[in-house]
Order: structure tokens, then sequence, then C-alpha cells
């Protein structure tokens, strides 16, 4: 059964959901990629680069954590972490990666003219990991976003759903050494998948789930079918 938000956690979030603002450049958008391990995330990624480059935008993917320098030292020390880490430490490392990548990547492309910007994993990752696997809360992982240059979300989000004998399937199917998540066991995904839902019903408008338990072409598929019911502010 899907958890829902508790109407407090709602109401909380509403309030700080106003300080979240929009990119200014109508031109350019950013999207994200999210959903637990082996959802089939890089594949849709490439994709969605073809897709766009074909309708002649500059598209550039970046990953979470990571993407510049420091985000990749950050997620080296995360990822491979031998010791835990407590979860409001986790919650403020991966929020410093991303206001990196804001302010060094994301930020800057997007004020450009016909720029696609594909992050693999953003803030519903934190609100979804870190607010409810780790049980840090929903409102505190918005919290630590309302500030510049956190306080920008993307455009569209596609949530590529699986269950949990899917991932692990996947993830055997792969072999390699499990790093500091994938070495988590079934109840911490359970949750993580709870905070994908969370987060959906929070943003409704900005997360599309996917169905990730079909056929590649046709999981790419339902994402193209997305994109072409946005109304755009321009010529697709
Ligand atoms: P990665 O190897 O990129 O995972 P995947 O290929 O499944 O995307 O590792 C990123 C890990 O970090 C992943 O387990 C999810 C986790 N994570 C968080 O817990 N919080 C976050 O905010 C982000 C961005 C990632």
């Amino acid at each position: 059964m899907i958890a829902h938000p508790k109407l407090s956690v709602l109401k909380s979030s509403m309030e700080i959901l106003q300080h979240f603002t929009e990119t200014k450049n109508p031109t350019s958008h950013f999207i994200s990629l999210e959903g637990i391990e082996a959802c089939g995330k890089s594949t849709h990624i490439t994709g969605l680069k073809d897709y766009f480059l074909k309708k002649g935008f500059a598209v550039t993917i970046v990953r979470e954590p990571g993407g510049t320098i420091f985000g990749e030292q950050l997620r080296q020390a995360i990822l491979s972490s031998q010791f835990p880490i407590p979860p409001i430490a986790e919650a403020y490392l991966f929020a410093s990666s991303r206001a990196q990548l804001l302010a060094e990547k994301i930020l800057p492309l997007l004020s450009q003219d016909r720029q696609i910007v594909i992050c693999d994993r953003f803030i519903d990752s934190s609100i979804s990991y870190q607010g409810v696997a780790r049980n840090l809360g929903v409102a505190t992982i918005l919290d630590i976003h309302k500030y510049p240059p956190l306080n920008v979300l993307p455009h569209f989000t596609f949530y590529v759903k699986i269950n949990l004998e899917t991932s692990f399937r996947r993830q055997e199917l792969r072999n390699s050494k499990k790093d500091y998540f994938e070495a988590e066991k079934v109840d911490f995904y359970k949750k993580i998948i709870e905070g994908y839902e969370q987060a959906a019903q929070l943003f409704p408008q900005r997360i599309k789930t996917i169905d990730g338990e079909q056929e590649v072409s046709l999981v790419f598929g339902q994402i193209i079918k997305h994109l072409q019911h946005i109304n755009w502010p321009h010529k697709l």
C-alpha cells in the first residue's frame, strides 16, 4: 500500500515550496530522471539526448552526486564510505554537490537559448533516500533546498518505477561491487519506493511516473509520449 504524506508534512511542504523559483529562459529545459537502483535511467537518458539533439537543442547530461570536479570528490567520499554517515550529513553532502552543480553548470546553461540539461537524479533522490528511507522527513529536505541556488526544480522529472524484485535481479546480473547504498537491505529499498510515491504526490505536475517493468523501447515510448503532450513555449 502507498503511504500518503501526512497532512502536517504536506502543509509544511507547501509553505516551503513557495521558496522554489523558475529559471528564466523559456527556450531551455531542465529534466531529471529518478528511480531505484537498476531502473534503467541511463538507457533512457541516452535516448533523450538523441531525441533533443534531433530537435536542434544543445544537450548536456550531468549526474548526481557529481557533475563537477568538487561534486565528483563528494561522490567518491559518499559512495565509497567505509563508515556509516549520519543521515543529516548525507543530506547536506548531496545538497552540497547539487548546489555546486547548479551554480557551476546547470544555471549558466539554462540561461542560454535552446539548451536541454538532463540530470541523472536530483532533489527527488534526496526526498526518497534521505527524507523517507533515512527518516529525516520530506520537510527537512525541502527546507535545505529553500536557499539559492538549491531552490530550482527540474521542469520535468521522469520517475522510472520498477519493483524490488526487478531491481535486485538486475543488480545480481550486473554482478559489480556494491556501493554504499546498493549494500542496503530490502526494507530500505521499500522505503525509497515509498519516498518516490510521496514526491510524485507532492509534485504532480512535474513528476511523471513511468512503468519501468516493460521492455526498454516501450518504457522509452512512455517518456516520449509525455514529452509530446507538453505545451512547449516554442517549436519543438
Ligand atoms: P549511482 O551509482 O549514481 O546510482 P544509480 O546508478 O542507481 O543512479 O549512485 C548514486 C547513489 O546515491 C544512489 O544509490 C542514490 C544515492 N543518492 C541519495 O541517496 N541521495 C541523493 O540526493 C542522490 C542524488 C543520490
